[in-house]
């Protein structure tokens, strides 16, 4: 092959190259396309009427502590408090760690492990750990204490947060009696 064939197939290709541009720029011309002001599909459903802010699904309302613990689970709240450990012991005469030990925590006066430094919020807290400030507590620490140092997001599963008191009140002294109710008890009349 010699380069003036050379050059005419280069001069094919180049020409093929310009004429389709050229092709495509007429065509954008003509068929000009506009870019959706939101890109993805738009898919038209009716909107259910949700309680809340919009855009963002209710979360579901717990059940009634003492119907979650009527069906919580000793075992499951075992596995739960697995979460727990990376801070707290569990077992009596355990030390404390980042948190306090929770060994008979149910019942016991909030801020009153020995030894452990806790914080205002903590400190200001009144009462005893009830199951129902427990629950309170657990769904979101830094809501229920303001200024806690407990870094951690909480359990926002209401049937979790049952197994797991029921799992801190077996590790106790001292147990005590879990308000339990039957679900959907039938009105006495
Ligand atoms: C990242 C560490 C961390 C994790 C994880 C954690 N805690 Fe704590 N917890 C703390 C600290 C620190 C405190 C002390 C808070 C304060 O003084 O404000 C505390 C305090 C508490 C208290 C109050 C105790 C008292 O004596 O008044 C309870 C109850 C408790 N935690 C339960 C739990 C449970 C149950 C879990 C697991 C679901 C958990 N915590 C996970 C660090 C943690």
């Amino acid at each position: 092959m010699d380069s003036f064939e050379l050059n005419k197939i280069m001069g094919a290709v180049l020409g093929t190259c310009l004429a389709l541009l050229s092709l495509n720029i007429a065509a954008g011309a003509i068929f000009s396309t506009h870019a959706p002001a939101k890109p993805g599909y738009e898919v038209a459903v009716k909107e259910e009427a949700k309680p809340g802010a919009p855009g963002q699904a209710a979360p579901a309302a717990d059940e009634p502590l003492p119907v979650r613990f009527a069906s919580a689970d000793v075992g499951r709240g075992e596995t739960s408090a697995k979460k727990c450990a990376a801070c707290h012991t569990f077992g009596k005469g355990e030390p404390n760690r980042v948190g306090p030990n929770l060994y008979g925590v149910v019942g016991r006066p909030k801020a009153s492990e020995a030894g452990f430094n806790y914080s205002a919020g903590m400190k200001g807290q009144k009462g005893n750990w009830t199951p129902e400030d427990l629950d309170h507590f657990l769904l979101n620490p830094k809501a229920a204490v303001p200024g806690t140092s407990m870094s951690f997001a909480g359990i926002p599963r209401g049937k979790e947060r049952a197994d797991l008191i029921t799992f801190l009140n077996s590790h106790s002294d001292k147990p005590v009696d879990l308000p339990k109710q039957a679900a959907q008890a039938p009105k006495a009349n």
